[in-house]
C-alpha cells in the first residue's frame, strides 16, 4: 500500500473514495458540506446532519455519491468520531480503520482522507494515527483460506493537503512521519503473523529462522543456541520445559548496536517463546487450549521490535533474547516435583509444569547479565491470573526499574498499548518458598501474576521490568484495528520508548 500527501482539494483528489470525519457535535465538515452528494436513498449531507440520521457516533459511516461534475471521487464517506471532548489519536486510529475496512469491502483501490483535528496533536501525529488504523485494521490472518473471491486491496492512500487540512504540519513532516509509522506498523503485523501461525508450522527452530531473516534483512547480529550449546551453558529451564517435545529447543540472541558509542549499555529485551503450551504433565483443560499457539507472543514482539528498531536505524543499543521451547507431555517430559539447578546456583522445584514460562525466562534473565544492561524488559504471556486482574485491555507491569516503568507508562498511553503497574512487595516472596529447593515455580491461588514476577526477580540483578502480556497479546474479540488472535502488542510500545531513548 502506498501512502502519500497531495496538495489538492477533496474535489480534485485522484482517489475513488474520500473520507471525512465528524464528531457528534457535527464539527468538521460544515465548510465542505456542499457537493458531497447523496446517499443511495437520495439524502444529502445537509439532510443527514439536519435530521440527525448521521449523528457522528463512533463506528458510524455514511456513504454519499457526489455528482460527477462536482468531484473526481466516486464516493464520499462521512465517518463518525463520537464526542468531541473524547476525541484523541486513538479515535483517529479506530475511525480510520473502520473507513479503510469499508472502502476495501467496496473494492475501492484508493482512499483519500481529510484529517480531523485533534486537540494538542500535530498533523504529523494525526496522520500517523490514521496510517496505523488503516494498516492494522486491514490486517487479516487469511492465508489458509481457499480464496473464492480474493480481496481487492487498497493500493493508494492519500492524505489531502488543502492548505489547512494538515493541521499545522508541513507536507514533508507528514510524509516522514507516515514512513516511520509504516515501518513500525509492518513490524507489528510481522509479530501478528508469527503469533497466528499454527503450531504444526511453528517450532523453536522456526522462531530462530524468523530471527535470522530479520538479522539478514536489517543487519542485526543473530546467534542461535541448539541443544548442545544449551547444555554447555546449563540452560536448564529451556531444556527442562522442552524435554517432552519431539522438537529441539532454541535460545536466540539478536544484537543491534546502533548507538554512536558501541559500549553504551544496551537495553535488553527478553521474550517468552513457547511455541505451544499444553501445560506439559500438569496438562491444561481442552477448552481454549488452541490459543496457546500464541504463547510465543513475547518472542514475536522481541523479534519484531528488533526489526522495527533496525529498519528505523535508531541510534540505540538493543539486544533481543528469546527462550524457545515446546511444552508437551510425554514419557520424556519433566515431572511435577523435579528440581532444576540453574547456572547461577539457584535451585527450583517444578511444582507445576504449566508454569513453564518463568522457567525458560530464567535462563535468559541470567544470560542478560553479561550485557551489563541499562535495563532489561521481559515480555511474556505468563499468567492467566494477569488476564483475570486486567482483562484484555491492559498489560501488567512489574519491576524495580522505576524510571523505565514511567517511560513505558508514557509510551503506553501514547500508543494506546497501555501498561498498568502491579506491586512486587517482599511479602509475596513467602508464596514461592519451597520445602526442597530455593524456590518453587508456583505461588498458589492468589496474586498469580505477582508471584510469577517474584520468581523472575530472583534471576535479575540489574534494572528490570516485566510485562505480562497474557491478556493483551491474544485477543478473544475483534476490535476496530485489533483483530481476534495475535495482536502484535508491545512492538509499538517498545519502539516508541526506544525512539525516546534515541533522542535522550
Ligand atoms: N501460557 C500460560 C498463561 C496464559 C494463560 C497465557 C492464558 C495466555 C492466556 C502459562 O504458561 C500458564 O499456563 N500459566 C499458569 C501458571 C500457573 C500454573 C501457576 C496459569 O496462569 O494458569
Ligand atoms: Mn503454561
Ligand atoms: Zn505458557
Amino acid at each position: 500500500m502506498n501512502f502519500n500527501v497531495q496538495t489538492t482539494t477533496w474535489k480534485k483528489v485522484r482517489a475513488t473514495t474520500v473520507a471525512f470525519f465528524q464528531t457528534e457535535e457535527k464539527r468538521g465538515i460544515r465548510a465542505t458540506i456542499k457537493g458531497l452528494g447523496r446517499t443511495s436513498a437520495g439524502a444529502s449531507a445537509e439532510t443527514l446532519l439536519a435530521t440527525g440520521d448521521m449523528a457522528g457516533k463512533k463506528d458510524e459511516i455514511f456513504v454519499l455519491y457526489p455528482r460527477r461534475s462536482e468531484s473526481a471521487a466516486k464516493r464520499v464517506f462521512l465517518v463518525g468520531l463520537g464526542k468531541a471532548d473524547k476525541l484523541s489519536l486513538e479515535t483517529v486510529r479506530r475511525a480510520s480503520a473502520c473507513a479503510a475496512k469499508k472502502a476495501q469491502k467496496m473494492k475501492s483501490k484508493s482512499l483519500a482522507i481529510v484529517l480531523p483535528a485533534v486537540k494538542g496533536a500535530s498533523g504529523a501525529e494525526i496522520a500517523s494515527a490514521a496510517v496505523e488504523g488503516i494498516l492494522l485494521g486491514l490486517y487479516k490472518f487469511d492465508k489458509f483460506f481457499k480464496k473464492e473471491e480474493p480481496t481487492v486491496p487498497i493500493e493508494n492512500v492519500v492524505i489531502i493537503d488543502d492548505g489547512t487540512s494538515l493541521r499545522g504540519s508541513s507536507a514533508a513532516e507528514v510524509k516522514a512521519a507516515i514512513e516511520e509509522t509504516q515501518t513500525i506498523t509492518n513490524a507489528t503485523i510481522f509479530a501478528r503473523e508469527m503469533e497466528n501461525e499454527p503450531s504444526n508450522n511453528k517450532f523453536p527452530e522456526t522462531l530462530a529462522n524468523w530471527a535470522k531473516e530479520v538479522g539478514q534483512a536489517h543487519g542485526v547480529k543473530v546467534t542461535i543456541f541448539g541443544p548442545k550449546e544449551l547444555a554447555a551453558n546449563k540452560m536448564v529451564g529451556i531444556l527442562g520445559v522442552n524435554q517432552g517435545s519431539a522438537k529441539e529447543a532454541r535460545f536466540i540472541m539478536m544484537e543491534y548496536m546502533g548507538a554512536p558509542k558501541k559500549d553504551t549499555p544496551p537495553i535488553v529485551l527478553v521474550g517468552k517463546g513457547i511455541t505451544f503450551d499444553t501445560g506439559g504433565i500438569s496438562i491444561k483443560p481442552a477448552p481454549g487450549m488452541g490459543e496457546m499457539k500464541g504463547d510465543m507472543s513475547g518472542a514475536a514482539t522481541v523479534i519484531a521490535t528488533m526489526k522495527s528498531v533496525a529498519s528505523l536505524k535508531l541510534p540505540v543499543n538493543v539486544v533481543g533474547l528469546v527462550s524457545s521451547a515446546e511444552n508437551m507431555p510425554s514419557g520424556t517430559a519433566m515431572r511435577p516435583g523435579d528440581i532444576l539447578t540453574y547456572s547461577n546456583g539457584l535451585s527450583v522445584e517444578v511444582d507445576n509444569t504449566d508454569a513453564e514460562g518463568r522457567l525458560v525466562l530464567a535462563d535468559a534473565l541470567i544470560w542478560a547479565e553479561r550485557y551489563k544492561p541499562k535495563s532489561v524488559i521481559d515480555l511474556a504471556t505468563l499468567t492467566g491470573a494477569c488476564v483475570i486482574a486486567l482483562g484484555h485491555v491492559t498489560t501488567g507491569m512489574m519491576g524495580n526499574d522505576t524510571s523505565m516503568m514511567e517511560r513505558l507508562k508514557r509510551a503506553g498511553d501514547a500508543t494506546y498499548e497501555r501498561v498498568c503497574e502491579l506491586p512486587i512487595y517482599d511479602e509475596y516472596d513467602e508464596l514461592i518458598k519451597s520445602d526442597v529447593a530455593d524456590i518453587k515455580n508456583v505461588g498458589g491461588r492468589w496474586g498469580g501474576a505477582i508471584t510469577a514476577a517474584m520468581f523472575l526477580k530472583r534471576f535479575t540483578n540489574y534494572p528490570w521490568v516485566h510485562l505480562d502480556i497474557a491478556g493483551t497479546a491474544i485477543s478473544d474479540t475483534a476490535g476496530d484495528y485489533i483483530p481476534k488472535g495475535g495482536t502484535g502488542v508491545g512492538v509499538r510500545l517498545l519502539t516508541r520508548m526506544l525512539k525516546e531513548e534515541a533522542n535522550a
